[in-house]
């Protein structure tokens, strides 16, 4: 199963990516890198910069590698194995243009508090099946939260860092 983000998701991400001038995005899920291979694309026409990855089971780990390398775009891809909440708790960028949350349901929240303090002014955050995940939208909807967010057709929330 690929469950990877829509198409029309899919083209969110590239053109966030590209209107951004994106140079450092953080995706937790990557499955099989669907989504990967539009924000690596964005950072391609971008000009460089880096996707972290991130991908609890290693035989999808290894099926994105693969696909982001058949795509030609493993120069711009850093795919993380293991649990997201252990892979991107060190080693982070300096500051984070752009984020997916399409992993775990539960742990939009957690992810989002350990990019917070990379993420720079005017990032974007776009998490997939958002209307899964009250505790997060609760957070980034909350009164002086530093975010302003919208809910974007059925199941995607689209969030700024103020
Ligand atoms: C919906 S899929 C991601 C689809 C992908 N973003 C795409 O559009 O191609 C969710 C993935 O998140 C992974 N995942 C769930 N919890 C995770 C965690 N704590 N750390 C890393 N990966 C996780 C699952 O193994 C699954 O492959």
């Amino acid at each position: 199963m690929y469950l990877a983000v829509s198409r029309e998701t899919a083209t969110l991400l590239y053109m966030l990516g590209r209107s951004l001038g994106a140079r450092s995005i953080v995706e937790f899920g990557t499955s099989f890198g669907i989504s990967t291979l539009h924000l690596a694309a964005a950072l391609k026409d971008n000009g460089g910069g880096r996707v972290i990855g991130t991908e609890f089971e290693p035989s999808k780990v290894t099926r994105a590698r693969e696909n982001v390398a058949a795509g030609g775009l493993s120069d711009f891809v850093e795919i993380r194995a293991g649990d997201a909440l252990e892979s991107l708790s060190r080693d982070l960028p300096e500051t984070i243009d752009l984020v997916l949350l399409d992993g775990a349901k539960t742990l939009y929240a957690r992810v989002l508090a350990l990019l917070a303090p990379r993420l720079r002014s005017g990032a974007m955050i776009v998490a997939d099946n958002a209307n899964m995940c009250p505790e997060y939208v609760a957070t980034v909807r909350a009164p002086n939260s530093g975010y302003l967010s919208v809910p974007i057709g059925d199941d995607v929330d689209l969030t700024m860092k103020i």
